[in-house]
């Protein structure tokens, strides 16, 4: 029987301005999974966590990931996966796109690298689908590439690795629930031409300045007409801890994903330490318990620990 550990990090979607088409991989918190393959079809699903996820495999993300991959090659082995969840679902921190690309990373290990990466995000995808109904890709990309990426197109796939500046994120878990579904849904169908001129402006800086390294440049673009002033309503604290955080130095940022996460980009550890601080002791005043994490962006995403 062959098996393999695997860490699969953290994912900051959307980076502001890029709904549903940019992301990027940080290095905490991370699930750790374990994932064997069986000379029998069966999936077999096991979490070591208390978040009561679904085991069965066609309701669990990882499950339904592998079922796709078995269907696709007709495949006659099955596999067993044992998640210990640390990205706390509903977080805003790709939680659910741990689970999905970490699935269809592991099985393409134990196959022997038979998909490219692109394939594996295709395959991933069911996982995101059936946790909030939607095939995106912004938090599966970087999960599975590393660093930040675009997504160009998920149908087809396509996906562009973009460059992982040297900064340092901070971010804030409110113990608030916020679902993605409900987060998704009371977005504006339609939006007005001026606004979305305004974001393909912020969007194309933000990739401009990802590329020239350009950290001005990535500051300035990290705004969001479009989603920001809607979802920040679900959010508590948020224009005071946004506001905060550039007085305090941050470049810039916003909602992780769908929140209640939310995250803060800047050039010094000592500045991303500092905002640390000041959002546990905002959150620590209104009696919210809070998660902070001050990592790097993760340039390789996906680590695989024992083969
Ligand atoms: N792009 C997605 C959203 C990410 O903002 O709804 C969900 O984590």
């Amino acid at each position: 029987m062959k098996k393999v550990k695997l860490q699969v990090p953290a994912t900051v979607a959307n980076l502001v301005c890029g709904f549903d088409i940019l992301g990027m991989a940080i290095h905490e918190p991370y699930d750790e999974m374990e994932i064997k393959l069986l000379e029998t079809p069966e999936i077999i699903i096991k979490h070591l966590d208390n978040f009561g996820l679904p085991e069965d495999p066609s309701k669990n993300v990882a499950g339904v990931v592998l079922l796709k991959i078995q269907e696709y090659l007709n495949l006659k082995n099955g596999f067993e996966v044992i998640i210990n969840k640390k990205i706390k679902p509903g977080s805003g921190l790709g939680s659910s796109a741990a689970s999905a690309a970490g699935a269809a990373i592991g099985a393409n290990a134990l196959l022997g690298k038979i998909f490219t990466e692109e394939e594996l995000v295709y395959f991933a995808m069911f996982g995101e689908e059936l946790a909030s109904g939607v095939k995106h890709a912004d938090n599966i990309a970087p999960c599975i590439f590393g660093g930040i990426t675009l997504v160009k197109s998920s149908k087809p796939v396509d996906i562009i690795p973009l460059n992982a500046p040297d900064l340092f994120v901070t971010a804030v878990h409110p113990q608030v629930e916020v679902k993605t579904s409900d987060a998704r849904q009371i977005l504006k169908k339609n939006i007005l031409l001026k606004d979305a001129i305004e974001q393909w402006g912020n969007i194309a800086g933000l990739v401009a300045g990802i590329q020239k390294n350009d950290i001005a440049l990535i500051g300035r673009s990290l705004n969001d007409v479009i989603v920001e002033p809607i979802r920040s309503i679900l959010i508590p604290k948020f224009n005071e801890i946004k506001e905060k955080s550039l007085q305090l130095g941050a470049l810039g940022g916003g909602i992780s994903g769908s929140g209640p996460s939310i995250f803060m980009l800047s050039e010094k550890q000592e500045t991303s330490q500092k905002i640390a601080e000041m959002m546990k002791s905002v959150y620590d005043e209104i009696d919210i318990e809070s998660f902070v994490y001050v990592s790097k962006i993760n340039p390789s995403g996906i680590k695989i620990i024992e083969n």
